[in-house]
């Protein structure tokens, strides 16, 4: 065998060196944030998540809450570096694909570096062991969220921005994923989520309770209640599993209430087509123990044993913000408007008042109950302490009525089932809306309807 000539080896080496090259510092780091108009820093740049593997125990005494969060994602773009969002606990390890990688963390946002860049197109598994106890999140708008602890447990809610209180994740509304839960409490409590409970099992004194949510959930609709509930399961005539947990005290405050779930997802499904979730139900906890209901996915979150018409709001965003979820915050109003037009159907149909009622009602002195009703429209928020208010609840259900107005009832409502349906377990931004309507019927003009009720300033000049 002769020696390789010096230039051949020179060669090789080179080859060596550029290949290195290849497999090393070619990615870039992802955003830490999606430029959210209201939340920029929510949600990550980079990847996408497409499942999350939650492995967690809550001790109530100490309120300690430690697990690992597994999150399966895809490259979006070749990746030196991403960022999850997790506000407050400790993190004690991160892995990449199996191999430790190296992370550090600035406010809620923990910076990842793997070992490897990751190609754009990978799927990846990053798995983040933390501990520590969990944040109460105070909104832009002074209300609570993330984790918050009660007289007998906790409960997490998410929205707009709590669930990085208790995972680390992707939390921003437009990445959806799957979810399996496993939750270990001390034995006696009870352990609530989304999705439907696939396993309990009892030793040593604690409960592990697994649950798992097939259909793309957005984070802020996760939920974990923990504490002492009355547990009720049934299924519908169609055979949807009905799974309700009720905080004992509000037993008998709840049961009527609840006794009319069949009822509205019947009409609900009547009215909005196919139920999106593959089961539903409730979470009644103790009065104060939050100060606001919340559509969590599948089984709403009541503070209390709630009214029909706040029952029919939570149930009717299953479709409208939990199936068909808002691109961005500033979209809140696909959710809020809708929801609160249900309750306004739900009425008329049920010989309330009619719709045309209610918006007249709001239109002549809604003042009186929503001083800051004409405040701003509900296609602008004025800003992220404004994202609860009435011009994006009731003003919104009012953009709806004044479709409806030009489309006639049976057009209105195929739309309400259609809208549901091509957008079914997506994302949907305004202007999706706004053109989807105007395709509906191309010889109408809808102008008006944006310029004044959507996007317009003030009170519009004609109801
Ligand atoms: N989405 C809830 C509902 O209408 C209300 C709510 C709770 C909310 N937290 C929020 C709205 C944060 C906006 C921002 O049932
Ligand atoms: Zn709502």
């Amino acid at each position: 065998m002769p020696r390789p000539a010096p230039l051949t080896a020179l060669a090789l080496l080179l080859a060596g060196t550029l290949v290195a090259c290849d497999g090393g510092v070619h990615g870039t780091p992802g955003a830490p944030g999606l430029r959210d108009p209201y939340f920029p820093k929510a949600g990550n740049g980079g990847y996408d998540v497409t499942h999350y593997d939650l492995d967690l125990a809550y001790d109530p005494d100490g309120d300690r809450l430690s697990g690992t969060a597994t999150l399966t994602a895809r490259a979006g773009q070749d990746l030196s570096a991403f960022h999850l969002d997790l506000d407050g606990l400790d993190v004690e390890k991160v892995t990449v694909d199996g191999d430790t990688a190296r992370w550090n963390r600035t406010g809620q946002e923990l910076t990842v570096r793997p070992h490897d860049d990751l190609d754009e197109g990978r799927v990846f598994r990053v798995t983040v062991r933390y501990s520590g106890t969990p944040r109460t999140i105070t909104d832009p708008d002074g209300s609570e969220e993330g984790w918050l602890p009660t007289e007998d447990g906790a409960v997490a809610l998410g929205e707009p921005t709590g669930s990085m209180a208790w995972f680390p994740g992707s939390h921003h509304p437009s990445d959806k994923a799957s979810y399996d839960l496993t939750i270990t409490v001390p034995e006696g409590l009870r352990a609530v989520s989304n999705g439907e409970l696939t396993q309990s099992r009892t030793s040593g004194g604690r409960t592990t309770t697994t649950w798992h949510t097939a259909e793309p959930m957005a984070s802020y609709l996760a939920t974990l209640a923990i504490g002492d509930y009355d547990i009720h399961t049934s299924t519908l005539a169609d055979g949807l599993p009905v799974y309700t947990a009720v905080d004992p005290e509000e037993a008998d405050a709840s049961r009527k209430v609840l006794a009319q779930i069949p009822a509205v997802l019947k009409w609900a499904q009547d009215t909005f087509g196919p139920y999106p979730f593959s089961s539903t139900g409730a979470i009644v906890d103790r009065q104060g123990d939050a100060g606001y209901a919340l559509e969590t996915q599948n089984r709403p979150y009541f503070p209390g044993a709630p009214d029909t018409g706040t029952l029919v709001h939570e149930l009717a965003h299953q479709w409208y913000g939990d199936s068909v979820t808002p691109r961005t915050w500033r979209d809140m109003w696909l959710n809020e408007g809708f929801a609160t037009y249900a309750e306004w159907l739900w009425a008329e149909d049920h010989g309330g008042d009619s719709a045309q009622e209610t918006f007249d009602a709001l239109y002549d002195h809604g003042e009186d109950d929503h001083e800051d009703l004409w405040d701003f429209p509900p296609g602008k928020p004025s800003g992220a302490a404004h994202l609860s208010d009435s011009p994006v609840y009731q003003r919104g259900a009012m953009v709806l009525h004044k479709i409806r107005q030009r489309l006639g009832d049976t057009a209105f409502r195929a739309l309400l089932r259609d809208w549901a349906t091509t957008h079914r377990h997506g994302n949907a931004d305004t202007e999706d809306f706004t053109s989807y309507v105007e395709d509906l019927a191309p010889d109408e003009d809808f102008g008006p309807v944006w310029e004044e009720w959507l996007y317009g300033d003030g009170k519009p000049t004609e109801p």
